[in-house]
């Protein structure tokens, strides 16, 4: 199936998904009203994934994960799903998740890089996950309260729980 392009003044839009994902270009209208062209794509494939790919994640972390670390967590992962900038060949976002397949999930990671942020890579990225953990009845993750409100919008509702972070 081709994309089928549809513009946005001064911002981004995803489009038309093909079968990997959504499209988004930049361009110039005739008018001369600016557009911005990215090119997002969905991927659950880590095969073409290469550590020059995955710059600028774990922000805000005391001890950041390298890009080696990182391509192994999304090898040894489950389900994973990526977003890739098409233009810079680089992964902007993921989501990772570890289950038996049949009570139980876990989402540990979803990150979209800042200047991806706000333009529903997430919220994708998510939804993606979702679907692919349909059927199972305990899907968990943890946040910090102020992410409860993203993760509310996919009928998630807080919990109580306990952990060991040795970060
Ligand atoms: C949380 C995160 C993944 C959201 O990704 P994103 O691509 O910016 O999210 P979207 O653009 O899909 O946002 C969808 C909606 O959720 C809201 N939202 C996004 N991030 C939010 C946050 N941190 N807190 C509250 N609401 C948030 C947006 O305002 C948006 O609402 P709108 O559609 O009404 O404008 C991203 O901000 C991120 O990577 N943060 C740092 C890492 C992190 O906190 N990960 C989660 C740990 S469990």
């Amino acid at each position: 199936m081709f994309p089928v392009p549809i513009l946005c003044y001064n911002g981004v839009m995803a489009l038309c998904s093909n079968y990997t994902g959504w499209v988004v270009r930049r361009g110039h209208a005739g008018t001369g009203a600016q557009f911005l062209i990215k090119m997002i794509e969905y991927t659950d494939s880590v095969e073409e994934i290469t550590t020059e790919m995955l710059i600028g994640f774990f922000e805000g972390w005391k001890k950041p994960h390298t890009p080696q670390a990182h391509l192994r967590i999304l090898q040894q992962s489950d389900h994973i799903v990526l977003a890739i900038d098409r233009e810079k060949n680089s992964v902007v976002g993921f989501i990772t998740a570890l289950t038996d397949e049949v009570q139980s999930a876990f989402i540990p990671l979803v990150e979209v890089l800042p200047d991806y942020r706000g333009q529903q890579i997430g919220s994708e990225l998510v939804s993606r996950m979702l679907k692919k953990l349909e059927g199972i009845p305990a899907i968990d993750l943890t946040c910090d309260p102020d992410v409860q409100k993203f993760y509310a919008q996919f009928g998630m509702i807080p919990s109580v729980g306990m952990c060991i972070r040795n970060y």
